[in-house]
């Protein structure tokens, strides 16, 4: 997807404290009051919590999120609701939101204000991302996506049970109304997905009628005579293809059987545990098996890692999956924070900037439009007073960055998840078997161990899939520490700094750096020259005149794998990967490998991995990305990062590859037109 900087919305008041967009000339709701069109057009009046009653989960797709009010109203009547579902996915799409100053401030019906301030203390960075806000303990997930209805829709992947169409009056707002946004609302819609507007217009109702959706006038109230409802019932049902449709139905749990397992998860470091309670939050149950005695006891046993998002001039498809990662991440280690009082902080974080100049900096950021309460370019005076210390170079300042003790971070996770996540402890799994709709998972001798519908490999790279199915390296990564007294006065940070290597402020008196790395490397002991290296970094990073002595070895070294592209590898297993232990899915296959979309999967088989350098990060948005395709739910990522983590990714790399030679061969091999023509002639 093609990201175009978001600006805030520019709204004014009339006389009577309606809110007025300057850009589009129109009022954000009628006069009477934003929750009385509410209820009347979207709630219609009680009847769409009729549908969501009795159901697990409702989605609702909005185009327009405006000021939040539908949003607000949806979510006061779902909390009033005895029999509510029990999770409402509310999407929704907006091209200039507002500040979240404007989302607390701004006048509302008084049923909404105290509901108002729940969605500022979450409001996101205004940037262009699929923003995940949750409420009511994760039963309530709202979806922001930042950009133009055009360019978000063909991107979401969800199934919605009701869509709102609120943007201002079409002759006002054309590019909310337009016959190919209701054939892209088409495609996400359920059978019998609800359509309702305020607007009543004909081309509206035409539009809407073209893209499947049988439509109605009915009775408006206040200022409106009439507005429009409607259901999705196209003339014809589209041709059903594997298109990311990996999720998995939860275990049926009979008398006795309430231990059972929707998800097996091997491997308890940040990914297995991230999954879990992104699972558990989706009402899915989770057996993880671990080989140690505690979780995260391989890679994501560091003391502390630190996490920042990523600015690239491009904005391409790495600086936005790690922008939303350290988003996601900036949110999980907050709430384990506030909820487990984990060793972390959100504070923000400094990245020094070795090769662009300040000016430079600053027109990147001016010409995305970045926030800075997503990042901002800092000169070094600048960065050196936020940091406490003196910095040599100019910085970005992740606002929402920081650090976080990993293993205190997995244990929360596994908290939050509750009885819906249980370990296994020293237990390595050996085999996975494909036995009837399930997945078994056996020890090293083929003795079962655990079988769910559901398997996730959280083991580092996907080893348990076979050697290298994935093209990943393993890196060997070392760090140090050293007693915050032993350095001189002025020169703790305040904050983490990252550049050539990274510091952590002072944690119970000891400073953390590094990391000295090395590729293929075995050796699990410290060792002196990696120490001095990553002292030697400790140094520069925080301008010391002198490096500091360090007389024993003190670190810790682990081993951390990534793969070729620099991303994450999250998603279902493609069948071919493991055909010797699972027979392929009997539906067509599909002939086209060039899209990872079209790479027929084993059902039930999902790997999470590869984490690299960024396991916070990475582990955050990944499982909610998972946790949401396993269990069908709305996935908060567009679908070009969902292809850029796909696990099948590089089958199709590879394929075009070879499609590229082939073609290149062939025209090697006809001859020149000149000698055609002289054949022809001769
Ligand atoms: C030196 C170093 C510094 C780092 N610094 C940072 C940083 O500052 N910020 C950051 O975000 N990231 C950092 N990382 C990266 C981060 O630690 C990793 O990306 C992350 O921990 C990977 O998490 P994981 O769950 O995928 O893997 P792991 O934590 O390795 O978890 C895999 C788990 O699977 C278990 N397992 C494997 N095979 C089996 C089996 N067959 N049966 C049962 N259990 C099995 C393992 O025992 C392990 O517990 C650093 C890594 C290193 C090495
Ligand atoms: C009437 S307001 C929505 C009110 C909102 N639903 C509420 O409850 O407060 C219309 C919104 O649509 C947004 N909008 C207009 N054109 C858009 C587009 N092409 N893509 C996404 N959003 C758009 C506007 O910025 C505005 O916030």
């Amino acid at each position: 997807m093609n990201t175009a900087p978001i600006l805030a919305a520019q709204i004014v008041f009339d006389d009577d404290g309606t809110p007025r967009s300057i850009e589009h000339g129109d009022i954000y709701h009628p006069r009477d009051g934003a929750l009385a069109q509410a209820k009347h057009v979207f709630l219609e009046d009680g009847a769409l919590a009729e549908r969501w009653r009795g159901r697990d989960r409702f989605v609702i797709l909005e185009t327009g999120f405006g000021l939040g009010n539908n949003f607000l109203a949806t979510l006061a009547a779902w909390r009033a609701d005895p029999a509510r579902c029990r999770h409402l996915h509310f999407l929704s799409i907006e091209q200039s939101p507002p500040t979240r100053t404007t989302i607390a401030g701004v006048p509302r019906d008084a049923a909404l204000a105290p509901l108002a301030e729940e969605l500022a203390l979450r409001w996101p960075p205004l940037t262009c991302n699929l923003h995940r806000l949750s409420f009511d303990g994760g039963a309530v997930e709202l979806l922001l996506a930042f950009g133009s209805a055009a360019a978000w829709l063909p991107q979401l992947i969800a199934t919605v049970d009701a869509v709102f169409l609120d943007g201002f009056a079409p002759a006002r707002n054309p590019s909310l109304w337009e016959p190919r946004l209701f054939r892209a609302i088409a495609r996400l819609a359920a059978a019998g997905a609800s359509v309702a507007t305020w607007s009543a217009a004909r081309a509206v109702r035409d539009g809407l009628a073209s893209a499947g959706f049988a439509v109605e006038r009915a009775v408006g109230a206040g200022e409106k005579r009439d507005i429009t409802r409607g259901r999705f019932s196209p003339g014809f049902v589209p041709r059903t293809t594997l298109r990311r449709a990996h999720a998995v139905a939860p275990a049926r749990h009979g008398v006795g059987d309430e231990r059972r397992a929707d998800v097996v998860i091997v491997g308890a470091g940040l990914a297995g545990c991230a999954l879990a309670d992104a699972l558990a939050a989706r009402g899915l149950r989770s057996l993880l098996l671990e080989r140690h005695t505690d979780v995260a006891a391989e890679a994501s046993g560091n003391p502390a890692a630190i996490f920042r998002g990523v600015v690239h001039r491009a904005d391409g498809r790495h600086a936005r999956f790690h922008r939303a990662a350290a988003l996601a991440a900036a949110d999980a280690v907050q709430g384990a924070i506030e909820r487990h009082a984990i060793p972390g902080s959100t504070e923000g974080l400094l990245r020094l900037e070795t090769e662009l100049d300040i000016a430079v900096m600053r027109e990147v950021v001016a010409a995305q439009a970045l926030p800075p309460e997503y990042v901002a370019a800092l000169d070094s005076e600048a960065a050196s007073r936020l940091a406490g210390v003196r910095l040599r170079f100019a910085a970005w300042h992740y606002r929402r960055g920081g650090w976080v003790d990993p293993r205190a971070l997995a244990r929360a996770w596994l908290a939050d998840a509750g009885e819906r996540a249980r370990v296994v402890f020293g237990v390595a799994a050996a085999t996975i078997l494909r036995k009837g709709a399930d997945w078994c998972v056996g020890d090293e001798h083929g003795m079962p161990i655990a079988t769910a519908a559901a398997l996730v490999v959280c083991d580092g790279a996907g080893a348990l899939l076979g050697e290298r199915v994935w093209p990943v390296r393993r890196q060997r990564g070392q760090i140090g520490v050293i007693a915050a007294a032993s350095l001189p006065r002025g020169a703790l940070p305040r904050l983490p700094i990252a550049g050539h290597g990274h510091a952590l402020p002072p944690i119970d008196g000891r400073v953390w750096f590094g990391s000295a790395t090395s590729w293929d490397d075995d050796d699990g002991d410290l060792r002196w020259p990696e120490q001095q290296s990553n002292v030697d970094r400790l140094a520069a990073l925080l301008g010391l005149d002198a490096t500091p002595r360090l007389d024993r070895l003190a670190g810790r070294v682990g081993f951390r794998w990534s793969s070729e592209d620099r991303l994450p590898i999250v998603g279902a297993v493609p069948a071919e990967f493991v055909e010797s232990v699972a027979p392929r899915p009997a539906v067509a296959r599909p002939t086209r490998r060039d899209q990872p979309r079209f790479i027929a999967r084993a059902p039930g088989l999902f790997v999470f991995g590869a984490l690299g350098s960024r396991g916070v990060a990475s582990a955050s948005l990944g499982a909610q990305m998972l946790a949401a395709t396993i269990a069908g739910s709305p996935v908060p990522a567009e679908a070009d990062l969902v292809d850029a983590v796909d696990p099948a990714r590089f089958l199709s790399r590879r394929f075009r590859s070879a499609e590229a030679e082939r073609e290149r061969r062939a025209d090697e091999d006809q001859p020149p037109v000149g000698s055609i023509a002289g054949s022809l002639g001769g």
